[in-house]
């Protein structure tokens, strides 16, 4: 029997485009909610340089623990030119970091799926990126991100800086524990992706990702070297399944599978941890895009990544496999009824509709497709 209290999620919309797709992402949730029967508290709260302007921290701590109190975080971006500083000490990207560690959200699940209809929007050929469906697990609280680091040493009498760069057997454990499980439900591959052949880190990665292989016969375990696998990511992506890598390979990596499918702003994600919550597992969820300052608030972003991310927090963090299908549906049914956003326009012919337009058409198709359970439950169609 599923819960039917109210889901709870805080929003931290954030900075540049953040509000804009978070709002598109919103809507439709929103819609699944009318059209499934159940509901949904918003909570906004501030993140990002957002909250450096008004409390001069990217993330206060009682915010943070209104996250760890909610079932799910949906997050747009954060960051802009206004708070680029390097030398700052505030910076918007320190909430971020702040919610991974403080939420122990260790596993970043980054999917990569072609859509048929967009072929045409990838800079690779089309029979190339045909068939990628490829989902990328980076390690998130570990690595370069937390390690020690010194920014003020001095050597030979110049400046010096020095970054480090630890993991613990535990931390690789769990991260390519859960990759072996998801390879599992999947096509049955994993691909871990180190640097063995130099960093020690990576050789002890690679003896745990084997030593857990013992544990999952079922799934076809190989290895890649990073400088490799980054090429290959291009000459064969329809070649990989799950991808399992550690944080800063990881941060590159899906950066460069998001353009295979055309565009930045198709790419959603999810944070997950092991926490789990009365409906399902505590995740944030956000778009891989940034906060795209250039074109904030022009009603123009992509707000797909942004739906997309939603649809993973349906099937997460609200155990609601109906509505995740039923809204991944409706996105790939206004894909092919022509609507593109700028980014996807590729010839001169196309109009491009904005990030509220595309929601809504988004949100009509999900209500229109199906029967509210409502008219079932009273005996519509008995
Ligand atoms: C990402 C981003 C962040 C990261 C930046 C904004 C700190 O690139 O989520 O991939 O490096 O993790
Ligand atoms: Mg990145």
């Amino acid at each position: 029997m599923t819960d039917q209290t109210p889901y709870r999620v805080t929003v931290l919309a954030g900075d540049g485009v953040g509000p804009e797709v978070t709002a598109a992402a919103q809507s439709v949730v929103d819609g699944c909610a009318e059209r499934f029967g159940f509901s949904v508290e918003w909570q906004p709260l501030l993140a990002g340089g957002v909250a450096i302007d008004e409390y001069g921290s990217a993330l206060r701590d009682e915010d943070l623990d209104a996250c760890a109190a909610s079932d799910a975080v949906l997050l747009g971006a954060v960051g802009g030119p206004r708070w680029d500083d390097p030398q700052a000490s505030v910076r918007p990207e320190q909430a971020l970091f702040a919610l991974r560690r403080g939420l122990g959200l260790f596993a970043n699940l980054r999917p990569v799926v072609g859509d048929p209809t967009l072929l045409d929007a990838s800079p690779l050929r089309p029979e190339r990126v045909r068939g990628v469906d490829l989902l990328i697990v980076r390690e998130l609280t570990g690595g370069l991100y937390f390690g020690d680091r010194s920014e003020s040493r001095s050597a030979d009498g110049g400046r010096a800086a020095v970054d480090t760069l630890p993991y613990t057997e535990a931390e690789i454990r769990r991260i390519v524990r859960l990759a072996f499980q998801l390879a599992r439900g999947r096509r049955g591959r994993l691909t871990s992706v180190d640097k063995a052949n130099v960093l020690a880190t990576s050789r002890l990665w690679r003896t745990v990702a084997t030593e857990l292989g013992g544990q999952f016969r079922d799934v076809i375990l190989e290895h890649r070297l990073v400088d490799s696998f980054a090429m290959q990511l291009i000459t064969h992506p329809a070649a990989f399944d799950v991808v399992v890598t550690e944080n800063l390979f990881g941060d590159i990596l899906s950066d460069e599978a998001s353009v295979l499918t055309g565009s930045l702003g198709m790419l959603p994600s999810g944070s997950l941890g092991e926490r789990r919550t009365r409906h399902g597992l505590f995740g944030l969820y956000e778009p891989v895009h940034g906060s795209a300052p250039d074109i904030a608030g022009q009603n123009v972003a992509n707000p797909i990544g942004a739906i997309r991310s939603a649809v993973m927090m349906l099937r997460w963090s609200f155990d609601r496999n109906d509505a995740a299908n039923a809204l991944e549906d409706a996105v790939r049914a206004t894909l092919a009824a022509g609507l593109r956003t700028a980014d996807l326009v590729r010839d001169r012919t196309t109009q491009p509709v904005g990030t509220r337009e595309f929601a809504e058409a988004v949100r009509q198709r999900l209500l229109m497709s199906g029967t509210p359970i409502r008219a079932t439950r009273e005996g519509a169609h008995a």
